[in-house]
């Protein structure tokens, strides 16, 4: 597990922009061959999502082969811990269902619904916790004091399927990207020991040639008339 701590909402969203941008032209999609990404809903990766548009807007990145699902039908990660929407409780080896939502969830989500209670769904369609730990790669952002505890139970506790978020302890390669306000009820030696590790993960977020780039080289490039 990575654990990557930004200043702020901004710094964060824009890391996991630039780390989703390097991953997929790294991958280097086509036809045969597409990149396939799970996009939660919620309020929190839209600042990360403004950045790839920019990415796409400017040339530097192609979506064509990039094959996207909402994981559920309007959120991400919950104060309570959980993810897409596999509420406390939820099997860690679920699958894509209909779930019950959490008063909680559905107090935390009245937002979305002009602060109407009786408008928020009380159900909603969620991929499962076990369907996401079959992706090669989960990205988790967590920004704001409000999800500092759920960062504490994901990632300093043990797993626990009241706290579905810390199932990826057990993933093998996961990636946590926070802001300072959500490291808070961290202890402090884990808060430093991965800001320790920031000149290295940072290495992961570097620019790479754009897609514009590539293509340009490739035109440039001589086709080889015999192989190797
Ligand atoms: P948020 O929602 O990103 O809008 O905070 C996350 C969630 O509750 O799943």
């Amino acid at each position: 597990m990575k654990l990557i701590i930004l200043d702020d909402y901004n710094q964060a969203s824009e890391w996991a922009a630039k780390y989703i941008r390097n991953r997929i032209i790294h991958f280097n999609p086509n036809a045969e061959k597409l990149f396939t990404l799970g996009l939660p809903t919620g309020s929190t990766p839209l600042g990360c999502y403004k950045k790839l548009i920019e990415y796409h807007k400017n040339g530097d990145l192609s979506f064509k082969y990039v094959k996207t699902f909402n994981m559920d039908e309007y959120v991400g990660i919950g104060p309570d811990g959980h993810i897409a929407f596999n509420e406390p409780g939820s099997s860690l080896v679920s699958r894509t269902r209909v779930k019950t939502l959490a008063m909680d969830t559905i107090l935390a989500n009245a937002r979305f619904f002009h602060g109407n209670l009786s408008k928020v769904p009380t159900m909603a369609l969620t991929v499962g916790v076990g369907t996401v730990m079959d992706a090669k790669e989960v990205m988790i952002l967590i920004t704001g004091a409000h999800k500092a505890f759920a960062l504490y139970k994901a990632i300093e506790e043990g797993v626990n399927h009241m706290w579905t978020v810390s199932a990826f302890q057990q993933h093998p390669s996961t990636v946590f990207v926070c802001d300072e306000d959500a490291t808070l009820e961290l202890r402090v030696k884990t808060v430093k020991y991965f800001k320790g590790l920031m000149h290295v993960h940072n290495k992961l977020v570097d620019p790479l040639y754009s897609m514009k780039e590539k293509g340009k080289k490739e035109a440039h490039t001589p086709k080889k008339l015999y192989s190797d």
